[in-house]
């Protein structure tokens, strides 16, 4: 089952990982940011407009987020490590190749009809990250193995769906003053506990967007001919393009992909729905031409014709919902998940008399193709080498500055008598899972880790223990490490496994 559209999947069912990045048979794991010292040198910020949020403080000793205090509790799982990488907003440091593709998709999302904005603070509560979208209290995405915790009613964003709310609630504020801006795009670091490899990393962006339609106040399906007429004159209005499309299903279907019966009519969702996949598609078609320009240039070979497809999917937020995928290279790439959004989120965010659509994307995985990046820590780089490659509003292929030679060492060990490996139910205690070896090595050698492998497992026969060997891959982005640098790492790593794991090195 795979939890989100942008990238998380739980690893039981390897077979729908990434299509970008097939899921090898090993585990590779490339691990998080180490907060150094270098100061960070000042560039240039653009002007995507930050929308105001309530801050509440609360006790003192808790954790500190952006000058903010938070209490902390048993549910408390996010590291300094992690929390290091708030406020750096690489999204407006306009020569960033995160900046740079940011402002792509939002010139395909233009005002006055769509309000582009950030959102700084990533921390939010479970609630408007979960419940007021309708996840059920099982789902597994609110595991503590899956999800940074600032406490049990707080949480660092999984996601950018967890503005949503605040997003049509403005839209409602605003009505008398702005109400020609009937949709947004929103921009933020979200923050999830993975099993990562080079394109996976515990922060990373992504992309929101909504389009908005007034319906009658009083018996809106009676009106709905009309409503959808006025859709449809929107959708009109979108250029069309040439570039083909596989659609194979109808647009929603009573058991796999339902419409919202009693709350939508089959006309307003037949326009929606055109509309947005229209829009969607003249988004992905922009940026994947100008990916394949780039990466023409540099192969000298003529742009491949451009592929898309939709596919059905699920979202608790959306019904319809679906996925578009893009064929790159070979590949269908999942770009982005989207739906047209439940009747419920509206009325409970001031907008009842409103239908519309949403989607999210994740923006590393399409700024990795654009500028052909190799390695998602790249993007956290402070390096001349690095930034200096990127110019606001072009697209470039990044000639990599050099590669430092890589040291791996392995880790064997006993799992726990009682405990399993593959996983937790939502919430409560934390078993050995995955993941907690990954933040281990992550909190131990940050940036200084390429990937780690499961390279081998097995359960003894006759005590039926399980022992589990990884092989982390040490390499610096920037620098030759040194041996003594990697040994002390790695014993620092083999120590924190026993000492938090209760694991048995072997
Ligand atoms: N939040 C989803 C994810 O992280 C992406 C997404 C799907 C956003 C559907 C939406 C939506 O707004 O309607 O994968």
């Amino acid at each position: 089952m795979r939890l989100f559209a942008t990238g998380r999947a739980l690893r039981v069912n390897s077979a729908r990982w990434s299509i970008a990045s097939p899921r090898r048979s090993l585990i590779r794991i490339p691990l998080s940011h180490r907060p150094d010292a270098l100061a960070v040198p000042r560039r240039a910020l653009s002007s995507t407009a930050i929308r105001r949020t309530d801050e509440k403080a609360t006790g003192a000793n808790g954790t500190i987020i952006n000058g903010q205090s938070y209490r902390k509790d048993e549910w408390t799982n996010t590291p300094e490590t992690i929390l290091s990488h708030v406020g750096r907003r690489l999204y407006l440091d306009e020569n960033h190749p995160l900046a740079i593709t940011r402002k792509l998709i939002e010139s395909q999302f233009p005002t006055p009809i769509y309000g582009n904005y950030s959102e700084q603070n990533p921390v939010v509560s479970t609630e408007l990250n979960f419940d007021v979208l309708g996840f059920p209290l099982d789902h597994p995405g609110r595991s503590r193995t899956d999800t940074y915790y600032i406490n049990d009613k707080t949480v660092l964003r999984t996601h950018t769906s967890a503005h949503e709310q605040a997003y049509f609630q403005q839209m409602n504020r605003n009505e008398k003053t702005r109400p020609e801006e009937v949709g947004y795009t929103l921009v933020a670091d979200v923050y999830r506990r993975d099993a990562i490899d080079r394109s996976h990393y515990p922060v990373f962006h992504q992309m929101e967007g909504a389009r908005l339609w007034k319906r009658p106040e009083t018996e809106p399906l009676k009106h709905s001919a009309e409503t959808a007429a006025a859709i449809m004159k929107d959708v009109n209005s979108i250029p069309a393009h040439d570039v083909a499309v596989e659609d194979p299903n109808p647009t929603f279907h009573p058991e796999r992909n339902p419409l919202q019966d009693g709350q939508h009519s089959v006309e307003e969702t037949e326009a929606m729905a055109a509309h947005l996949k229209r829009s969607l598609e003249q988004m992905v078609i922009k940026i994947f031409t100008e990916a394949s320009k780039a990466a023409a240039s540099t192969a000298g070979a003529e742009p491949e014709p451009l592929k898309v497809r939709w596919v059905e999917a699920y979202f608790p937020w959306t019904s319809p919902s679906w996925e578009l995928e893009v064929f790159w290279q070979g590949d269908w790439l999942e770009v982005l998940g989207c739906g047209i959004i439940r009747q419920n989120l509206l009325n409970n965010s001031d907008v009842p008399h409103r239908i519309g659509w949403a989607f999210g994307l994740g923006l590393e995985r399409i700024a990795m193709l654009l500028f052909n990046i190799p390695d998602i820590r790249l993007f956290w780089s402070r390096d001349e080498r690095f930034l200096s490659q990127f110019k606001a509003g072009q697209i470039t292929r990044f000639e990599p500055f050099s590669k430092y030679p890589a040291c791996y060492k392995d880790v064997a060990f006993w799992l726990p008598s009682a405990s399993v490996s593959s996983g937790s139910a939502a919430g409560g205690a934390m078993p050995v899972h995955e993941n907690d070896v990954m933040e281990i090595v992550r909190e131990m050698a940050g940036n200084l880790v390429e990937d780690v492998q499961l390279i081998d497992e097995f359960t003894h026969p006759k005590t039926h223990r399980k022992s589990m060997c990884y092989r982390i891959n040490y390499r610096s982005l920037e620098r030759t490490l040194v041996n003594e640098e990697v040994n002390d790492l790695h014993e620092k790593v083999r120590g924190k496994l026993v000492d938090l794991l209760s694991v048995e090195l072997r």
